[in-house]
């Protein structure tokens, strides 16, 4: 098979891609190597920057979005017996993040390449990329018992952390950066109201919790746990206690509990590969960095990463210049590492730290204690949340 680009991984960014470089008349081919069911059922991210909206948009995959994702104008941090407000609307020149599920999103990406008659190849494994540093590069892998190729003009990585694509840059050209938090998020998703009309972030001695939603009638919660744990081992009776003792009385009051529809575990991990080039390969999205969830910034920051390769392309294809892909790396590490420094300042501000001193201690206090006393620093904060321009 012959391509111009070929895209490993049908997550949010391989998708996006595709169907941006399609609505341009440039072809590729998507290799997913789970089925599309198991792609939907993975709930993660429910924040969206306005930036990560208006691509979807571009590719006519915004329709569902604008009409059922809501426009969150501020959201809610509980220390301390307190429940201060955020106001991004205020603080960050009036804008405002998105609400509307990944699951969806992804929904509507799956749709929309279906409508367009785009290809997108399920079930792969064995996913090798070949001759990155040739003028035509492959990507071959089985399907069933057939060995399969696609040569194409460009490889795209866009298969998350586990994928192959970043061990296909050789070791001495890689340099990774990585940082394991020794807790994860054990996340829980109902059929319940959400118990607060905007996001709650709580900071509380036995861990951090947030309250999120997806809908009037669908909640998303998390409670921070020891790495150790295994989802097994929580029922829903037992998360739903937890996160009750974590949240403020006013806010716990409210709290409708309700079965589990999906509940698991995601580590907190903060990575970085660079170069985000090499060859003919290029690295999008969570293949090439991973943020701790607290700042909702791990989405946000692959579609900065489409956006620029978007153009790039374009400009390839459309004019022969090459110096969007050859600026490319820089560019979209110089916003990455912006998203690992809030992300990191965010988690280290509101999570419990098992091996903390007191002094840590006060010091995360103070933290938000100055957050609260400095218009300056709460606009620090909005103006990171809602996303920092492309
Ligand atoms: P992925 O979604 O990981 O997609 C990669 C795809 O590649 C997968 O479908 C995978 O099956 C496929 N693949 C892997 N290996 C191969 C292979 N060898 N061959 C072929 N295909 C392969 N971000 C936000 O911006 N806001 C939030 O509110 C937010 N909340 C989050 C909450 C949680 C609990 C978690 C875990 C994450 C959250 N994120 C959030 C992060 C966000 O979910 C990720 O950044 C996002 O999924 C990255 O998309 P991606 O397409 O780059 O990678
Ligand atoms: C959600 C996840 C996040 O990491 C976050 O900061 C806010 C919301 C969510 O899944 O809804």
């Amino acid at each position: 098979m012959k391509t111009r680009v070929c895209i490993i991984g049908g997550g949010p960014s391989g998708l996006l891609l595709a169907q941006l470089l399609h609505l341009q008349g440039i072809d590729s081919v998507v290799l997913e190597r789970q089925s599309r069911e198991h792609v939907l059922g993975r709930i993660r991210a429910g924040v969206l920057e306005h930036g990560f909206a208006a691509l979807m948009r571009l590719a006519r995959c915004g329709t569902r979005m604008d009409q059922e994702g809501q426009i969150h104008h501020g959201f809610l941090i509980a220390h301390e017996g307190r429940l201060d407000r955020i106001d991004l609307h205020k603080y960050s020149a009036g804008s405002s993040v998105l609400v509307y599920g990944q699951t969806e999103l992804t929904r509507d990406l799956y749709a929309a390449r279906e409508r367009m008659n785009g290809s997108v190849i399920h079930d792969v494994q064995a996913v090798q990329p070949q001759g990155l540093t040739s003028a035509s590069p492959a990507v071959t892998y089985r399907i069933g018992q057939e060995l399969a190729r696609v040569d194409c003009d460009f490889v795209i990585g866009a298969d998350g952390f586990h994928g192959v694509s970043r061990q296909a840059i050789p070791p001495g050209v890689l340099k990774e950066y990585e940082k394991l938090y020794p807790f994860g998020w054990l996340g829980l998703l109902s059929r319940t109201p959400p118990v607060s009309p905007e996001l709650v972030y709580a900071k509380h001695p036995r861990g951090f919790a947030l309250c999120s939603l997806r809908s009037p009638q669908l909640s998303r919660y998390y409670i921070q746990v020891p790495s150790s744990e295994r989802v097994e081992d929580w029922s829903d009776e037992a998360f739903w206690a937890e996160l009750e003792r974590r949240l403020p009385r006013s806010v716990a009051d409210k709290l409708v509990t309700g079965a589990a529809i999906e509940k698991s575990i995601a580590p907190l991990r903060s990575f970085v590969a660079e170069p985000m080039r090499y060859g003919r390969l290029f690295l999008v999205g969570d293949a090439a960095h991973i943020v701790p969830p607290t700042g909702a910034r791990g989405l946000n920051s692959a579609a900065s990463d489409v956006h620029y390769l978007y153009h790039a392309l374009l400009a390839h294809y459309q004019n022969g210049d090459d110096t969007g892909l050859d600026g490319y790396s820089a560019k979209a590490l110089a916003r990455v590492w912006k998203a690992q420094r809030f992300s990191w300042w965010m988690t280290n501000m509101l999570h419990s730290f098992p091996d903390a001193l007191a002094y840590d201690q006060r010091l995360q206090d103070t933290e938000l204690a100055y957050l609260f006393s400095s218009e300056a620093a709460l606009r620090s904060l909005a103006e990171n949340y809602v996303g920092l321009p492309f």
